[in-house]
This record gives C-alpha cells, structure tokens and sequence, in this order.
C-alpha cells in the first residue's frame, strides 16, 4: 500500500425530502448567492421553486443563471463570472448534476483570477481560491458532488479538459434519492456506467497489497450491479435509488483509491469524444472501458480474473485464468448493453476517419492512463477495438 493522505471535507446531506433544509446551510456562508441550473428539468421537477423558497426562508437574497448543457461550456462559465462580479456574489449554489456542479466550479475559481478560467483548464496557471460552492444534486454518476475536479469543454477549441484541486470540493451536497425518479432511463444508464468506470479506475491498478480497498472497489460495484436494473424496472424504487445515489458519491470522493494508484486512461480517452462529439460522458465510458480492459488485460491477468470472480461470481479457472478474465470483461460489456448502453463507437455515430485525431489529442507527445502507460498507438488500437 502507497503513503496516502484522505481529507474529503464536503458535508453530506443525505435522504428524504432534505432539500428543504438548503437555505439555512447556505446562511451559513452566505447572505447572496447564485442558483445555476441545467436546460430545464429541475424548473420542470419544481426543484428550482422550492430552493427558492428555502433560501428566502433563510434570509439569502440570490440571482439565477440556469442553461448548463452536458458538457458544460466555458462561454457560460465566462457569463456566470462576469454575473458573479457584477452581483457581488460569494457563493454558489449549484442544483443538478456533475455538468452544472462542474460549472459552478469553474464559475468559483474564475471569479477571483486575474485572467481567463480556461488558463486553469490548460493548466498554465494553478487556481488559489474558489468561491464556496454548494449542491443540490439531482443524478448520481459524476461525483462532482464531493470531488475535487471540474471537466469543462470548450466549444472553439473543441476540448474537453478537467481540473483537479483540493480547493475545488463543494461545502456540502444535499442528496435526495426521491430527486432522481424523474430520471431518463438512458441517463440512468450512463451515471451507472461513470460511477463503474470511477471505481474501475481505481481498481485496475499497479499497487500491490491493497486487499481492503479492493474489496471497498467491489463492493461498489456490485452495488450497481445489483441496484441499477432494479431501478430501471421501477424509477420510484426509493431503497435502490439511495443505494446508487450513495455509491456515486464514494465512488468518487477518493476513498476508494486511498494507498493506491488509479489509471485514468479510459477517462481520458473518453473525453475525446465526447469533446467532439457531445455524447454523454457514461455512455462513452460504456464503449471505451471494455475496450480498453481488452487491451491491457494480459498486463496483470490475475487483477482481472480476481475481478470477474469477485464481482461478477464468476468461477476461477486455476488452469486458466486468461479465460476467466476475458469472461469478466465480456460481462461487463454485456451488462453496460443489457442497460441499454451503446458499447461501440459506431453505435454512437462516432467515425473511424475520427480515430487519429482523438488519440492525438489525447496524448500529444506523453502517454495517458498507469495501469499501462499508453501511447498514441496504443490509444489508437484502443479506438480500434471499440469500432
Ligand atoms: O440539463 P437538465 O435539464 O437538468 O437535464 C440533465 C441533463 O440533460 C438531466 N438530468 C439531471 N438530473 C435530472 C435530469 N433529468 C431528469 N431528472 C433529473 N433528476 O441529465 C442530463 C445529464 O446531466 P449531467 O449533469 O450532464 O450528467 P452527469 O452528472 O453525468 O455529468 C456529466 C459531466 O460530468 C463530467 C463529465 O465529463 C460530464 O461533462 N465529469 C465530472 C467529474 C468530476 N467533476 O469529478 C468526473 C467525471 O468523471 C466526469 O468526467
Ligand atoms: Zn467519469
């Protein structure tokens, strides 16, 4: 096990009907503040209404800036700072998922710089401060909820890029399962399919002896395995909601990858298309994890037959272990599809003249990812398998 140290100070609320409670957390810091929002379904769920009223009950006056797509850009980033200076506001609320939490984010380490925010994006400059930012989270599967990164795209240059800093994690989220039964089934999906890639990240890994973290890993993801059909039968089912609503969140807040180090490359490479391409983001992780764990499987065959024993209860082949492994990758890929999960680029109108553009952007003249260092040849290949 690697030396680690764990601080993940974001304050969770969790459970039924908690949202009500956001105004008094949002006094506590402060008296102005601003509500960011997506393209409509929490003004449509009545969400944005009873935020509102719940800081007005707290005595906090706020402004609105709503219209975060997925993938969220930095031309409405640059709005909300300019709207953040120009209101004197300190603190922001965001109410949605890991694309308007992202945004809030970028919004908060930009009002304070002196230049543009995509400067922190290309890492020429590191952030110092972000305006303290708070959630009302309405989808499990970024994690941005109690992260310490910001994936932000920008439409001119046609990237995508993330941002990890410790000052970047929200004060606190409030997480109500009951605000994640208006869920499209698809988007469901695809947070099941981030929040399994945010913990195969973490488990597919060169660290030796890491055996309770391991077992934390898979205990995720059987946990989504188990719940995510169940909440696609029936979207109201409030117990299996919570369960992946939870799962989400820890996927994500690095508990997971405490003594060990992550790989990162299928997050990296995704975000390849969907910069070009505007997919959501789980649903490129459906087509490029499998594709990668082809890949890179034979590097540590035992990782990867312990996992398809573990996690999916496969039986071990002690005489080959090969063969249990590539089992457990296939699982995997089935289950993203049985979820009803794209799982290769074709079947997300992705084309292969795309290929060599995407994975030289995602590496330049470096590598990507640990488990395997990955060159642009190897994430080429990568693309290959996943045509
Ligand atoms: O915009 P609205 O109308 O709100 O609709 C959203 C959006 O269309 C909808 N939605 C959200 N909650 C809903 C709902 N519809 C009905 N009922 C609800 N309760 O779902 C759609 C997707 O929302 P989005 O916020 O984009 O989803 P997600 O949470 O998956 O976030 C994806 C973004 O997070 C980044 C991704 O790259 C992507 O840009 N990530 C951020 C990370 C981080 N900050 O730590 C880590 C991740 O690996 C990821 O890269
Ligand atoms: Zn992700």
């Amino acid at each position: 096990m690697d030396n680690f140290e764990f601080h993940n100070p974001t304050r969770i609320i969790f459970g039924k009907g908690v949202e009500s409670q956001v105004g008094d957390e949002v006094a506590k810091y402060s008296k102005k503040v601003l509500i960011h929002y997506g393209g409509g379904s929490a003004i449509k769920s009545g969400l944005i209404d009873r935020v509102r009223i719940s800081l007005k009950a707290a005595g906090v006056d706020f402004v609105e800036l709503g219209g975060v797509q997925p993938n969220p850009r930095v031309a409405l980033v640059r709005e909300g700072i300019e709207l953040c200076r120009k209101e004197s506001i300190s603190f922001i609320l965001a109410v949605g998922g890991g694309s308007v939490i992202d945004s809030a984010k970028a919004i908060g380490v930009g009002v304070p710089a002196s230049h543009d925010v995509w400067d922190f994006y290309e890492y020429i400059v590191e952030p110092q401060k972000m305006l303290d930012v708070g959630v009302v989270l309405t989808i499990p599967a970024a994690g941005s909820e109690s992260s310490s990164s910001s994936v932000v795209s920008n439409e001119e240059k046609q990237l995508k890029r993330g941002l990890s800093n410790e000052i970047m994690r929200p004060r606190f989220a409030f997480m109500n399962p009951e605000l994640t039964f208006t869920l499209p089934p698809y988007q469901t999906a695809c947070g099941a399919a981030d929040i399994m890639a945010h913990i195969m990240e973490r488990y597919f890994t060169n660290t030796k002896n890491v055996e309770f973290t391991d077992r934390l890993c898979e205990a995720g993801l059987k946990t989504i395995i188990n719940n995510v059909p169940q909440v696609l039968e029936n979207p109201n089912d409030y117990d299996a909601r919570a369960e992946v609503m939870w799962t989400g969140c820890v996927a994500h807040n690095d508990l997971f990858n405490t003594g060990r180090e992550g790989d990162w490359g299928s997050h990296s490479i995704e975000h390849e298309i969907s910069a070009l391409f505007d997919v959501a983001h789980g649903a490129g992780l459906a087509v490029i994890f499998p594709a990668w764990m082809k890949y890179v499987y034979k590097h540590d065959v035992a990782r990867f037959s312990q996992f398809a024993e573990r996690v999916w209860g496969l039986e071990m082949d002690h005489f080959n272990p090969e063969k249990t492994a590539l089992a457990g990758i296939y699982r995997t890929e089935a289950f993203f599809r049985s979820i009803g999960l794209p799982v290769r680029l074709s079947e997300m109108d992705v084309p292969v003249e795309s290929i060599p553009e995407m994975a030289k952007k995602c590496t330049g003249t470096g590598t990507t990812g640990n488990f395997i260092k990955l060159n642009t040849a190897a994430v080429t290949e990568i693309f290959n398998l996943a045509k």
